[in-house]
Order: structure tokens, then sequence, then C-alpha cells
């Protein structure tokens, strides 16, 4: 296995074993939440957006534990948001992370309060963290650092509410039943997708104190960049995907009358699209690696990352 497959493996497996952690099993009257919370937490989804925690923590020079509790926070954000994107009243889907989804597995009423509290117990352990960080930052005299700190929390639902994730999804319905333009879709995707794949590097740059250099201007727009093309992969395989390898249905866009990259563009002209801003995420990564900075591993492991997520199956 290459050194890139090797890393990808060990970032993910350390996500797994941090949200077990933090997410146990209980057995008290309220266990069917825990249950159903963990149902679709730890069905094994690709762990994408903690790996961009942690390789641009490494990337600024950060210990992984430095942004752990942030990047299981975006993880349970997530999860949150798909557990709620599958319910009938959104996409309608029966299929997620290869088993059934959240709803059909308990019922609507338990999905929609896993997904309320998966994402309230995002912000707990956020808080927690940055919590933490205030604390040492003090005890140490390291003014910049607690100020920094202090920021995180807000950063993250700003990207995760009406100007984040949730705006993007509250476009999306309306793109439903109307036409939308090109320019409204690209910002849908922008928010939808992009901000929980952008918001990782946000966080570590702010913790590092990087937010005011090149290297913070490269990454964010390498985020941007794959978070766009991240959903134009997705859109692309819900019609030419397999979903034995997917863990989820395909042809639900069509069938859910949705304006997506392929609507827009065609098959082709999606790809092309996901070629061109996958280029531009290759180049932020050329750039870094040029800069002293920066530790050239993780660039060279950002750059394969975009490679990966360009042709990825699932
Ligand atoms: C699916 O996200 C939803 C989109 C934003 C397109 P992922 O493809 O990251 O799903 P998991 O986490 O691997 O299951
Ligand atoms: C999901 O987009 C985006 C969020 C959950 C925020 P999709 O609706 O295209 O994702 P899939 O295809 O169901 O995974
Ligand atoms: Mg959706
Ligand atoms: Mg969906
Ligand atoms: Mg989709």
């Amino acid at each position: 296995m290459s050194d890139f497959y090797e890393k990808l493996k060990e970032y993910a497996a350390y996500t797994e074993e941090g949200l077990n952690a933090i997410l146990p099993k209980r057995e008290n009257y309220q266990k069917t939440i825990y249950d159903a919370m963990r149902y679709s937490l730890l069905a094994g989804g690709k762990r994408i957006r903690p790996v961009l925690s942690f390789v641009t923590a490494e990337l600024f020079g950060l210990d992984i534990e430095t942004v752990k509790p942030f990047a299981l926070a975006i993880e349970m954000i997530h999860t949150s948001s798909l557990i709620h994107d599958d319910l009938p009243a959104m996409d309608n889907d029966d299929y997620r992370r290869g088993r059934l989804s959240c709803h059909k597995r308990f019922d609507e009423a338990t999905a929609i309060l896993a997904g309320d509290a998966l994402l309230t117990y995002a912000f707990e352990v956020a808080g927690d963290g940055a919590s933490g960080l205030i604390t040492k930052a003090v005890v140490s005299g390291n003014e910049e650092l607690a100020r920094n700190a202090s920021k995180v929390v807000a950063l993250l639902a700003n990207r995760v509410g009406t100007e984040g994730m949730i705006g993007g999804q509250v476009i999306d319905l309306k793109a439903e039943d109307t036409i939308i333009d090109e320019y409204e879709h690209d910002t849908l995707c922008r928010l939808k997708t992009g901000c929980l794949l952008t918001v990782p590097a946000e966080i570590s740059g702010l913790i590092a104190g990087r937010k005011e250099t090149p290297e913070y201007g490269l990454i964010v727009d390498y985020s941007k960049s794959i978070g766009l093309a991240f959903q134009i992969r997705d859109d692309i395989l819900d019609v030419e995907g397999d979903p034995h390898l997917l863990g989820k249905n395909i042809g639900m866009d069509d069938a859910d009358n949705k304006t997506t990259f392929v609507t827009l563009y065609g098959i082709d002209g999606a790809k092309q699209k996901l070629e061109e801003l996958t280029q531009r995420a290759v180049n932020d990564c050329k750039a870094l690696m040029a800069l002293e900075s920066c530790s050239t591993q993780s660039a060279e492991f950002l750059l394969e990352l975009a490679n990966f997520l360009l042709e990825r199956k699932y």
C-alpha cells in the first residue's frame, strides 16, 4: 500500500477510535437515542472531514490531538446532516453508509432526534475542546492562542448554520421544484457541502495563528475547490456509481427532480469541471510545498487526496 493510503487509513482509524470513545453505548432510559446516534455515526463513512482537520493541523505544525475535538465534532455534524438529509421530508433515501438509513432502521421521530442530538453533542465536544485550549493558553501566558481558541465554536456554528451547510440544504430543497441558475446552484453546493469541508482548515489555521499568512489563503482555496469537486463527484456517482461500493442508492437525484452538476452541465461537462477544480487544488498544494513554513509531507498528502477524491468510487 502506498504511503498515502496508509496515512489515510491511519487518520480514519484515529477518528473511528475517537468517535467510539466519546459516544459510548448507554443502558439508561434514553438508550434508543444513543443506539441511533451510534448506528449512523459508526457506520464507516470515509471520514474525509476529520482527515482534513488532522492533515491541515500537521501542515501548520500542530499535533493532531490539538484539533481532535473539533475533527470529531465536524464528523458528528456531518453525520447529523446525513440523517436529516435522508428523511422522507428531504431526499427520502433508504440506504446510507451501506445500511438502512436511520429513519428506516429506527423511525422518523428517532432519526430527527438522533440528528439533533449529534449536532448538539458536537458543540458540547467542540466547546470542551476550546475551553481546554484556552485554559492551557492562559496557564502558559499565550494570549494569542487564548484569543484564537475562543473564536473556534462561533466559527464552526457559522459554517453549519443558515450561512453554511443548513443554508445550502434550504436552497437544495428549493431547487427540487424551481429551476435555479448555475450561480445559485454554485452557492448551494459551496454551502451545503463546501462549508463542512473547508472549516477543518479554517479551524487549524485559526488555532495555529496562521490566518494572516499566504499558506492560509492557499489551504482555504484548496478546501473550497475540493469541496465543490466533492459534490460534483457525488452527483456523477448518483448517475453512474455502483450502489454496493457507494453504500447508498443511485438515481435518487433524478427521482427527487434535483438540479445537479449533471443536469446543468451534462456528465462530460461535470467531469470537466471536476478536473479543473482538482487541478486548481493540486496547484495550491504545489504552492504550499514551496513554502518553508509548511510541512511538505502534509502538502504532498493533500495533493494525493485531491486526486483520490477526483476518482473516488465511494
Ligand atoms: C455525502 O458525504 C454527502 C455529501 C456531502 C455529498 P460523504 O461522501 O463524505 O459521506 P460519508 O461520510 O463518506 O458517508
Ligand atoms: C448532501 O448532499 C449534503 C448534505 C448532507 C449537507 P446529497 O443529498 O447529494 O448527499 P447524498 O447523495 O444524499 O449523500
Ligand atoms: Mg440532499
Ligand atoms: Mg441526499
Ligand atoms: Mg448526492
